[in-house]
């Protein structure tokens, strides 16, 4: 257990952790171009919080939140995902009485207690935009531009963008009858926590994994038949947008999403190379979210998108990613009397904004070469023997093979040119 992480949870080491640099970097000038900033909530909130905004009859608050009471009695959950905390913090700091809509970007760790399989973990990250204030169907199309740009521009081909509409609480009224007098006549497939949602919100049934309850919603009644006139020139203005940029999509109007907080636009980009979790992104609007969680009423509209899956998809691909970056000069010594020589023309180095390393194992020379080598520089200096009493190191450009001596105090200067020349 002591040299294990919890399951669902990993390391991301330096190798691995220069793409996720990488896939950060591209989000950051991403959400500048789109003029989204970034907020960096808290990763834990008022249990409260989740249980209004998600919905007390979701996955993801019935089953899969980290939930624990701190020292001083309160009710502390690890944020599940980020939407309810951008909203909490809309409202903390009165963003609202500023210029609208308000565009942020959030990007961190997230806590499910789901069972973890590949692309799925207990701990995941993702980036998500929240653009929140205004009604236009153009920042619905936004987003999902957003979101399928940023894809585009790392280089991941082949997504399937599906939307729907699942209406405001005005039209979902008359579809709520429909349905339960639908769910009502075929009581005998549900699964018993449908049974038990279906009093409290029957639109949860249709987004549950159980074989009886999906194969029953097949044939169930399509909130797009039901949508009301605003609603429904909601959906066609946004769908407008979408097709005058380019950004193909599919209906799909059996998507409901696992949130609660939904309305109007709803949303998933897939990538079908990705087994059974093939969702990258997903999102929608939430016009009443705002206003649940004691605010004005005030729309709002976002998308989350899962940093691990996006990265599976990448290297799937075939895309090509940065790698952990190498050391431009490693050092290494002709006899262990050069070690303090060497480590003090090795700060010398990294003061002048050089990438450096020094073998400390007090190995020989052929063996420190060696791992010069292995460390992938640019360039092994060897500080000691005739060079060293000469004031000069030996400098050995490890791509060409090619090996001369430098004086100690034209290092610097010799190095700058090269890295600059071999960089062209
Ligand atoms: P979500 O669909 O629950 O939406 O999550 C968004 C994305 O997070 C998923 O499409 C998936 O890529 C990733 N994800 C979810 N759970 C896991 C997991 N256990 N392991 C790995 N990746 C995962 C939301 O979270 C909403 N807050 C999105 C939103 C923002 N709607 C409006 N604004």
């Amino acid at each position: 257990m002591l040299t294990t992480a919890p399951r669902g949870t990993r390391d991301i080491l330096p190798e691995e952790a220069a793409k996720w640099r990488y896939l950060e970097d591209n989000i950051r000038e991403c959400c500048r171009l789109y003029g989204y900033g970034e907020l960096r909530p808290p990763l834990f909130e008022h249990t409260e919080l989740f249980q209004r905004s998600v919905g007390e009859a979701t996955d993801i608050v019935e089953k899969e939140m980290y939930t624990f009471e701190d020292r001083g009695g309160r009710s502390i959950t690890l944020r599940p995902e980020a939407t309810a905390s951008t909203v909490r913090a809309y409202l903390e700091h009165n963003l609202y009485a500023g210029p609208q809509p308000v565009k942020l970007y959030y990007m961190g760790p997230m806590f499910r207690y789901d069972r973890p399989q590949a692309g799925r973990y207990r701990q995941f990250s993702q980036f998500g935009v929240e653009a929140i204030g205004v009604q236009d169907p153009a920042i619905d199309a936004e987003v999902i531009a957003l979101a399928l740009d940023l894809c585009m521009h790392l280089g991941l081909k082949d997504l399937a963008v599906e939307l729907n509409s699942i209406g405001c609480p005005t039209c979902r009224k008359e579809y709520r009858q429909a349905l339960l007098m639908y769910l009502s006549e075929h009581k005998d497939k549900l699964c018993q926590t449908c049974l038990g949602r279906m009093e409290r919100n029957p639109l949860r049934v249709l987004d549950c994994k159980e074989e009886g309850c999906r194969t029953l919603t097949t044939a169930v009644p399509q909130m797009l038949q039901y949508l009301c006139t605003e609603c429904a020139e909601h959906f066609q203005a946004l769908q407008r947008c979408l097709e005058a940029v380019g950004a193909r999509y599919t209906l799909n109007p059996a998507m409901v999403r696992g949130l609660d907080y939904y309305t109007k636009t709803v949303f998933e980009i897939t990538w079908s190379g990705l087994g059974a979790q093939t969702a990258i992104c997903g999102g929608g609007r939430y016009d009443g979210l705002v206003e649940e969680c004691g605010g004005p009423p005030t729309p709002g509209v976002g998308f989350a998108m899962g940093l691990d899956r996006l990265l599976l998809a990448l290297e799937q691909s075939g895309v090509t990613l940065p790698t952990a970056s190498k050391p431009a000069v490693y050092i290494t010594t002709v006899s262990k009397d050069d070690n303090q020589e060497a480590f003090t023309l090795l700060t010398t180095l990294r003061r002048a904004g050089i990438s450096a390393d020094k073998d400390y194992r007090q190995a020989s020379l052929r063996a420190q070469l060696k791992a010069a080598n292995r460390s992938g520089c640019h360039f092994a200096i060897i500080v000691g023997g005739e060079e060293l009493e000469r004031g000069a190191v030996a400098v050995r450009n490890m791509i060409s093979g090619e090996q001369k001596e430098v004086k100690q105090e034209q290092l610097i200067e010799v190095l700058y040119e090269s890295l600059k020349e071999d960089a062209r």
